[in-house]
């Protein structure tokens, strides 16, 4: 009897310490979602190709949703977080504010087709990576 008591009280203690490795994992997972999304990322996500999130926004032809606004937004926000591999921190800051500041209006539909231009001039792929874009070795 004894034995089952403890073997009980024992259970019910894994059960507690389970409940709360749970709740740890929960709180990692909040970090996660936090944290920015890397440059690649970004790159990858919201400039590569015709139809990238970038190039739908930038253009004045084409419509985006608030949404697709929103949340290049946040990749851009994101990506000034992060450093950049290459150059340094000033102009860098340059670079990412200039693309931010015509973004957020955008967002709230202030003066659109203006600050469009306005992103399309500062979100110069070629000027940005000549600045902090490693260069492949190729051979
Ligand atoms: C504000 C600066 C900036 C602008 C504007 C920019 N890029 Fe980049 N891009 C970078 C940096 C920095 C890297 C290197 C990331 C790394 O190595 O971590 C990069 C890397 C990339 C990569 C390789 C992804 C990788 O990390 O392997 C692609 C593809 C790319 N850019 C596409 C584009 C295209 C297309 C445009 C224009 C429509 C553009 N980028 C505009 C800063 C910029």
């Amino acid at each position: 009897m004894r034995k089952l008591m403890t073997v009980t009280a024992f259970s019910a203690l894994l059960a507690v310490f389970a409940v709360n490795v749970t709740m740890a994992d929960k709180e990692e997972d909040k970090k996660k979602e936090k944290k920015p999304m890397s440059i690649h990322d970004v790159m990858e996500k919201g400039f590569k190709g015709g139809k990238s999130l970038y190039s739908k926004i930038k253009s004045t032809k084409k419509k985006s949703t608030k949404e697709e606004q929103e949340k290049f937004l946040s990749m851009l926000k994101d990506m000034a977080k992060s450093k950049p591999p290459m150059g340094d921190e000033k102009s860098w800051k340059k670079f990412t504010t200039a693309m931010i500041k015509p973004m957020e209006k955008i967002v709230k539909g202030e003066d659109v087709d203006k600050n469009k231009k306005a992103l399309t001039k500062a979100g110069s792929c070629a000027k940005c990576h000549k600045a902090h874009r490693p260069k492949k070795k190729r051979d």
